[in-house]
């Protein structure tokens, strides 16, 4: 089957953009055919360095391009601002996650891209990895039962080269957040789309490594209570020497447990744990790892940003909703904004009643709850 060629442009020409552009350039009939960067000289050299026709830091000069795509590829707070952009252009839109900041931004994103019929999807390459299709299956066709426990862990090292050489990290004003935003947002979504909405939440959090040189949480540990009456627990930090991956389980009524193991960070998941009653497998790492370097993780993320961005493609030609949508960005970001207001306030909080946070006081920075 032919198709008309997709004409995509790439915003942000930092870490992550080259897995786009590898990603959209093994679909058949895509062209990369602009990039943009708030920073100019930086655009330019993307663009020469891949072969892009048009490097700019001009937005309109970006859609004059005549563009049927964007991926957004730039620091959380910008994604909004952005994502607007293109719905205002008629372009569809993939935006890298976290989606935005908080649920109000999300919301705002989702309801203009919606109006403007421009399809809006939402990066989470870890839902394509086999081993987290084996525990959606496990839940889709009842071997699991009713989930009744989630529990996340995400257990990492990061350097201090991580936070100061790249200047947006570590500020709630220009990062929004710490490793629950940058790094466990992945593994929340996941267990949100094992086990649906959440209730109310409670959260503590701090900054224990980090802290010279960051204001926002290295480290933070949640309780969640979803609206099905399932718990779930959360434990994240960057505080780690050495990483211990980051792992996800989801428990049924019956007693089975399934889980995943991404480790070392970056690589595939395996199932190292699949308790189900006659097909018990244990399937634990042998050794401890060594850290790699973030563009090493990068690397690795590339064949999943490939087969989410082979399904990005196919959705826009189909007029259907990409595998992952702005509102099940949402959903994650909702439940995001109230762990961030518990930590805040030292209270339980709903996510259908706190939407955005207040930029005024900040959960780590004040160390109001003790
Ligand atoms: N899906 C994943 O696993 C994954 C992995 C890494 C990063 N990310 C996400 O990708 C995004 C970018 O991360 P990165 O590591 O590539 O960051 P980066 O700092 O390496 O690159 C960001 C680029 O955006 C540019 N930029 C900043 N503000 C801009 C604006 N308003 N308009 C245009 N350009 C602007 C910067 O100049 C920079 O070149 C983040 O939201 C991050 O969470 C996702």
């Amino acid at each position: 089957m032919t198709h008309p060629r997709l004409r995509i442009g790439i915003i942000g020409c930092g870490a992550i953009a080259g897995n786009h552009v590898t990603a959209y350039r093994a679909q058949p009939d895509v062209d990369v055919v602009a990039c943009l960067d708030a920073d100019a000289g930086r655009a330019t050299t993307f663009a020469t360095d891949h072969g892009i026709a048009t490097g700019t830091a001009d937005l309109e000069e970006l859609f004059a391009a005549g563009l049927d795509a964007v991926s957004v590829c730039t620091p959380h707070p910008t994604h909004e601002a952005l994502v607007l952009a293109a719905a205002a252009h008629g372009v569809h839109v993939l935006c890298e996650k976290p989606l935005a900041v908080d649920a109000a931004a999300a919301e705002r994103m989702v309801t203009a891209c919606r109006a403007a019929g421009v399809r809006l999807g939402a990066v989470f390459q870890r839902r394509w990895w086999p081993a987290a299709r084996r525990i959606r299956d496990a839940l889709d066709d009842g071997t699991l039962g009713t989930p009744v426990l989630g529990r996340v862990e995400v257990l990492l090292h990061r350097d201090a080269a991580y936070y100061t050489a790249t200047p947006w990290r570590g500020t709630w004003a220009t990062d929004g957040g710490g490793v629950l935003i940058s790094q466990a947002i992945h593994y929340l979504d996941l267990l949100q789309w094992y086990l649906g909405d959440v209730a109310w939440v409670m959260a503590a959090a701090d900054t224990y490594r980090h802290g010279e040189y960051i204001e926002v949480e290295d480290t933070l540990v949640a309780t969640l209570r979803f609206t099905s009456g399932a718990v779930g627990q959360i434990v994240a930090t960057t505080a780690m020497t050495p990483g211990l991956g980051e792992r996800v389980t989801v428990t049924g009524a019956g007693g089975a447990t399934v889980g995943l193991l991404e480790y070392p960070e970056g690589t595939p998941a395996i199932n190292d744990v699949w308790a189900v009653p006659g097909a018990e497998q244990l399937d634990p790492p042998t050794a401890v790892q060594p850290d790699v370097d973030l563009a090493t993780i990068n690397a690795a993320l590339v064949p999943f940003h490939t087969v989410q961005i082979a399904d990005f493609v196919e959705a826009i030609r189909e007029g259907r909703d990409p595998g992952v949508t702005g509102e099940d960005a949402l959903r994650s970001l909702r439940t995001l904004t109230a762990i961030y207001a518990s930590v805040r306030s030292g209270r339980p909080e709903r996510p259908d009643a706190v939407s955005s946070l207040d930029a005024a006081s900040t959960a780590v920075a004040e160390r109001a709850v003790r």
